[in-house]
């Protein structure tokens, strides 16, 4: 489903991805482990679009997503890729229930089904309850639930989650673990997933060790 091949970055001198291969099936959870400054984050943005590569190809379901540009960019970002960052990044302005609508209704789509769809997946997520509190009401667990959500109410082929239990306690941290093995049995949704977290970590089907900018073999 998302493979990339020769992914190279640079930021000024620094060399930080030099020539990354990476492929993920479909219901695959994947993560990524390697020390701070390795270039887990750069990768994960590069792959997820928000980032360019300096030189490289990634094909998401076949498409050559790094010839995408402008609104067509932006139009498959929004439908194809959800992401769950650190911190939630949630809008404070605005409700659990409109945080998770805003991808979908800038999608096009229409108002009351996307809300159909949000209400759906915020209960299914644990959060009925709280669909009409501001991100401030709720508890980090419940807050990074929305951002997960909201990464899903598009159905997006790839989930992509830059540490996103690290700002969790231990409880909260393993109830996401279980929630994405959930939505992978069920929806057999894929993700891929940078983590310090090793629980988390020994969960996925695979593990990649990112080192110096490239993935490289576990315990050679
Ligand atoms: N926008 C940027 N500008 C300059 N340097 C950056 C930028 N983003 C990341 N870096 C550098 O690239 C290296 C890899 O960063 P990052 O991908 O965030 O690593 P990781 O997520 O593995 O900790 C680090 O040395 C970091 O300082
Ligand atoms: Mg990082």
């Amino acid at each position: 489903m998302l493979t990339a091949r020769g992914i190279q970055k640079h930021y000024a001198q620094l060399h930080v991805l030099k020539g990354v291969a990476i492929t993920i099936n479909r219901g695959e959870i994947v993560s990524i482990v390697g020390s701070s400054g390795a270039g887990k984050s750069t990768l994960l943005h590069i792959l997820g679009t928000l980032d360019t590569p300096d030189s490289g190809e990634i094909f998401l379901n076949e498409i050559p997503v790094h010839t995408l540009k402008g609104k067509k960019l932006a139009d498959f970002r929004n439908k194809q890729i959800g992401f769950v960052f650190q911190f939630h990044h949630l809008l404070p302005e605005f409700t659990a229930l409109e945080n998770v609508c805003i991808p979908g209704w800038v999608a096009g789509r229409r108002k009351k089904e996307v809300q159909e769809d949000a209400t759906r997946l915020l209960k299914l997520l644990g959060l009925g309850e709280r669909l009409e509190n501001k991100p401030t009401a709720l508890s980090g667990g419940e807050q990074q639930r929305v951002a997960v959500a909201r990464a899903l109410i598009n159905k997006p082929s790839i989930v992509f989650a830059d540490e996103p239990t690290g700002n969790l306690d231990s409880k909260n941290a393993k109830e996401l673990h279980d929630l994405f093995v959930q939505l992978r049995t069920d929806f057999n949704q894929t993700f891929l997933i940078v983590t310090h977290n090793e629980e988390l970590a020994t969960m996925s089907d695979r593990v990649l060790h990112m080192k110096d900018g490239l993935i490289i073999p576990p315990n050679p």
